[in-house]
C-alpha cells in the first residue's frame, strides 16, 4: 500500500510504544503504575454533566454553526473580558474539537511549505507534527532545566529568519510545568509585534498554577501583539473534560474566516452537547475548579520533595500544569542487571516499565533526550510508590 507522503512522514510517538506496552502488562495482571497520562483523574464536575444531560433532553442534538453555538462564543467572549482583560467579539472566536483542533486549524490556515515555526523545546509533541502536516519547518529553541525551563527572548530573536511565520508559546508548559515570567512573555510579545510575526499562545493549563504563580497571556501584556495573535484554550485540563473534546481559538477576523472555512470543510465543528456543557463550565461555581487546583498543587509539592530521593536525578521547580520533567542523563550508558545498555531515555522508560511496572514518558517524545516526564494527575500513594520503585530500579543499574 502506498500511503501519502504526509502520512509516511508522521513518525509514531515513543509515548505510544510505552503506553501500548503498559496496557499489555496490565492486561497480563501486573500492577502497572501509570504516570504517563496527560489528563486529570477527576470526574467532570456535576454542573457540567447536568448541562449535557439537559442539552440532550432539550433536543440540542443537531448540527451547530461550524464556529460553535452563539451562547458559548458569547460566554467565552465575556470570560476573556472579565477574567483575562482581553476583548474578542463573538466573530473572533471559533469553538473546536479540543484545543488540539484549534491548533491544527490555525497552523493549517497560516503555514505554507517553506515557512518556519519557532517552538520552544522541550515541546508538546503535537506542535511539530502539525507543522509537518502543513509542510512547514519547526525551528526549536531550547529551554534548560538549569534555568527552570524559562524561555529566553534573545534566543527566540536569534531564531527568527525571513521565513519565520509563527512563534508558539505554551505557558504553563507541557511537558516542563514551567510558567514563563511576565517579563519574558512581554518581551516575546513585543518582539513578535515589532517583527510582524504571528504569535500563538496555547493557554490550556492557565488555571493550573501553584504557589501563587500566575500565567500571563502575551496579549494582555502587549495588546499590539493581538493584531497577529492567536489565543488557544480549552476545557480538557482545568475542567476535567478531556473526552468531551472542546476548545476555542480567539484571533483576528481574517484568520478566523480562514479557520471557519477549514473547520467547515473538515469536521463541521464540535458536538452540540459538549458545547452546551461548555457554557455551564464557564458559568459554574469556580470553587469546584479551585478544589481540583489545590489537589494538584498538593501533589506537585509532594512529588517535588519525593523526587529528591531519586539518586543522581535532577529536577526543576515547576509551578503549573501537572508535569515534572526530570533529568536522568546520569544513567545513559549504564547496564541493566540483564546486561542491556541504556542508550536513551526510551530504553530507560522501557526498563522501568518491564522491571518495576512504572510508566513514564521518555523525553525523546518532547525533544528532550535524557529526561523523563512524570504526570502527577494521580494520587499521592501512586506517586510515592512510583518514586520508590524507580529508586530501586536505578540502584540496580551499573
Ligand atoms: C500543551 C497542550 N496543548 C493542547 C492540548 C490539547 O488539549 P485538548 O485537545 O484536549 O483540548 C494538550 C493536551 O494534552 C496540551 O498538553
Amino acid at each position: 500500500m502506498k500511503l501519502s507522503t504526509k502520512a509516511r512522514n508522521l513518525r509514531p510517538s515513543p509515548t505510544l510504544t510505552i503506553s501500548t506496552r503498559a496496557k499489555q502488562l496490565r492486561a497480563d495482571g501486573h500492577k502497572v503504575l501509570d504516570l504517563s497520562l496527560g489528563e486529570p483523574d477527576f470526574p467532570t464536575p456535576t454542573p457540567i454533566r447536568a448541562a449535557a444531560k439537559d442539552a440532550i433532553d432539550k433536543g440540542y442534538t443537531k448540527y451547530t454553526p461550524s464556529a460553535g453555538i452563539l451562547p458559548l462564543r458569547q460566554r467565552i467572549s465575556s470570560f476573556l473580558r472579565e477574567r483575562r482583560g482581553l476583548t474578542y467579539g463573538t466573530d473572533q472566536i471559533v469553538v473546536s474539537t479540543g484545543a488540539k483542533q484549534c491548533l491544527f486549524n490555525a497552523i493549517l490556515a497560516l503555514v505554507d511549505p517553506g515557512d518556519e515555526v519557532i517552538i520552544p523545546s522541550p515541546y508538546w509533541v503535537s506542535y511539530p507534527s502539525q507543522v509537518e502536516i502543513a509542510g512547514g519547518d519547526s525551528v526549536f529553541v531550547e529551554t534548560k532545566l538549569e534555568d527552570n525551563f524559562q524561555i529566553d527572548p534573545d534566543a527566540i530573536e536569534r531564531a527568527i529568519t525571513p521565513y519565520t511565520k509563527l512563534i508558539i508559546l505554551n505557558s504553563p508548559n507541557n511537558p516542563t510545568g514551567a510558567i514563563y515570567t511576565k517579563e519574558r512573555v512581554e518581551a516575546i510579545a513585543k518582539l513578535a509585534a515589532k517583527k510582524g510575526i504571528w504569535l500563538l499562545s496555547d493557554e490550556i493549563y492557565d488555571e493550573l498554577v501553584y504557589e501563587g504563580a500566575k500565567a500571563h497571556s502575551p496579549f494582555q501584556l502587549c495588546p499590539e501583539a493581538q493584531e497577529k495573535g492567536i489565543l488557544i484554550n480549552g476545557f480538557s485540563k482545568a475542567y476535567a473534560m478531556t473526552g468531551w473534546r472542546l476548545g476555542y481559538i480567539a484571533a483576528p477576523k481574517p484568520l478566523i474566516k480562514a479557520i471557519r472555512a477549514i473547520q467547515g470543510a473538515s469536521t463541521s465543528g464540535t458536538n452540540s452537547i459538549a458545547q452546551h456543557a461548555g457554557v455551564a463550565a464557564l458559568d459554574m461555581d469556580r470553587a469546584l475548579l479551585e478544589e481540583m487546583r489545590q489537589t494538584f498543587e498538593g501533589r506537585m509539592l509532594f512529588l517535588r520533595e519525593k523526587a529528591k530521593e531519586l539518586p543522581h536525578v535532577k529536577s526543576s521547580s515547576p509551578q503549573g500544569a501537572f508535569y515534572l520533567m526530570l533529568d536522568f542523563s546520569h544513567y545513559l550508558g549504564m547496564q541493566t542487571p540483564s546486561g542491556q545498555t541504556i542508550t536513551s531515555t526510551v530504553d530507560l522508560a522501557t526498563y522501568l516499565l518491564e522491571q518495576k511496572y512504572v510508566a513514564f514518558v521518555p523525553g525523546e517524545a518532547f525533544g528532550a533526550p535524557g529526561k523523563l516526564r512524570i504526570s502527577y494527575a494521580t494520587d499521592k500513594d501512586t506517586l510515592a510508590a512510583c518514586i520508590d520503585r524507580t529508586t530501586e530500579a536505578l540502584k540496580e543499574l551499573r
